[in-house]
């Protein structure tokens, strides 16, 4: 019994050590929280159109199917193809995937990289990285460009023009928007999913009313 509690207290402190290790950061600044939600369908438009403008040109999305994410956001399919309308030059079909017309070769000539395809980029890094990530682009005073949170990235400050533009507190909400569409596009089920618990928590609550009630009932006239 007692060697048996020694391990139960051995593996929890190793499980709390371990998740305190995930946690504590090996990142250069700490991560910022990005406060979104699936089930806001207007912030997944509004990031939509914040991806096909600003990142497409570069990056393809290729898990993501036009029709899908026109469904998921509300949109017909030819919206969606109008809201994605990079793709093909114009001529999109809504059961494209969400590709770039950027080739590979030509990237890789100019940044040293390819474009790593962000289908599942929310999936891999978190949304908190990616919405600390997309807000950490620096302009030193000699006009060099770096990312606190990703020193030497080879990608340029996309999002410039956009925060040059912006008071801080709308850039942060736009970049909540497109990390809230790249977070919808890891996982499009997720908003149905969501949902899909708060039908089964209702359901729940229900049964236990009902199941409450046929116990009154049953022991009604049991002394
Ligand atoms: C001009 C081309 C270009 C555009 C436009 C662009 N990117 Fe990138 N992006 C790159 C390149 C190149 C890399 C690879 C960087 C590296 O390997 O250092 C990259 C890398 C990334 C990464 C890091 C992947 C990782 O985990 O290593 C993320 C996330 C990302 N881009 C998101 C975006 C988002 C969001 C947008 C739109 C706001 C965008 N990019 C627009 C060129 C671009």
């Amino acid at each position: 019994m007692k060697s048996m509690l020694k391990l139960v207290l051995t593996s929890v402190a190793l499980m709390v050590a371990s998740v305190a290790q995930a946690g504590g950061g090996s990142y250069p600044i700490p991560l910022e929280k990005a406060k979104i939600s699936v089930l806001d369908q207007a912030s997944l438009q509004r990031g939509a159109d914040l991806y096909a403008q600003y990142c497409m040109g570069c990056h393809s999305m290729k898990y993501l199917r036009v029709n899908r994410a026109a469904r998921d956001l509300g949109w017909s399919p030819e919206e969606g193809v109008a809201h994605f309308q990079h793709i093909r030059n114009g001529q999109g079909k809504p059961t494209d995937m969400i590709e770039t017309t950027l080739n590979p070769e030509t990237a890789k000539q100019a940044f040293g990289s390819v474009p790593p395809d962000l289908s599942l980029q929310a999936r891999l890094r978190g949304t908190d990285w990616l919405y600390t990530f997309l807000r950490s682009y620096e302009r030193a005073e000699d006009g060099t460009i770096s990312n606190k949170l990703f020193p030497g990235v080879a990608m340029p400050h996309i999002l410039e023009g956009l925060q040059n533009s912006l008071p801080p507190a709308e850039f942060d909400a736009a970049v909540g928007d497109l990390v809230n569409f790249m977070d919808y596009a890891a996982e499009p089920a997720k908003p149905q999913r969501l949902m899909m618990g708060w039908w089964v928590l209702g359901f729940l609550a229900l049964l236990i009313m009902l199941t409450y009630l046929l116990k009154k009932e049953f022991w009604r006239d049991v002394k």
